[in-house]
């Protein structure tokens, strides 16, 4: 199998990590592996992802308290749309649970205040490109959606200075894995609707 799919075939979550650090210019690397991710064409022509690299430990661990107690204060809303699963909920109050699960690296993605309604696929598409690059130089990694919340808390904004307007869009942990990710479980198959030769 050819390297590139040998990545995405075998890349998986990992929520296990060692201590070890992650050296910088690596992870220059990842970050710049995202940037040439496609992006809409907006009307500035700038590109619109921005990035917030976190390897402080104490830093990390604060920011999964902080998301956690914001998940839970949102849990009490009567909105629908921010319920979570019985068993996330029991996750973020368990004091033990860290949702970037210790790992060295926390990278959070910002799009740019002018990126309009693509913004999220523009990043999605970036997040895509440094877990694979992660993959190929045998780094493990996990996009966080539990550090969402973080993006609106504007404490975490003014200490990360982040510039205004700018809005978060994708966290992701990198580290090295603890022992070897599994096989990732097979993908449905039939996932074509239609195919007119
Ligand atoms: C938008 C998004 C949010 C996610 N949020 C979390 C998260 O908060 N915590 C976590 O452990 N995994 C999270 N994941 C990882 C998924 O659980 C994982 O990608 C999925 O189960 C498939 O497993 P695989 O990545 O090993 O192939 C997230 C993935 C995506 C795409």
């Amino acid at each position: 199998m050819n390297a590139v799919f040998e990545n995405i075939f075998l890349r998986r979550s990992v929520r296990d990590y060692k201590p070890n650090d992650v050296p910088d210019d690596i992870i220059r690397e990842l970050i710049k592996a995202g940037t040439y991710a496609p992006y809409a064409p907006y009307p500035t022509r700038d590109q619109p992802r921005r990035f917030v690299v976190i390897k402080n430990r104490e830093m990390i661990d604060r920011l999964s308290e902080r998301a956690k107690k914001l998940w839970l204060d949102m849990s009490t809303s009567s909105d629908p749309e921010i319920k979570r699963p019985e068993n996330v909920m029991k996750a973020l109050k368990m004091p033990e649970f860290n949702i970037f699960y210790n790992a060295p690296v926390l990278i959070l993605m910002f799009a740019m205040p002018h990126a309009y309604t693509s913004h999220e696929y523009d990043c999605a598409a970036a997040a895509e490109n440094m877990l694979i690059a992660a993959r190929s130089l045998g780094i493990g990694s996990c996009w966080i959606g539990l550090g969402m919340p973080l993006g609106s808390d504007q404490n975490t904004l003014t200490e990360l200075d982040v510039p205004e307007g700018y809005r978060l869009m994708v966290p992701l942990i990198f580290g090295y894995p603890v022992k070897d990710v599994e096989t990732p479980p097979p993908r449905d198959e039939d996932v074509i609707f239609k195919w007119m030769p």
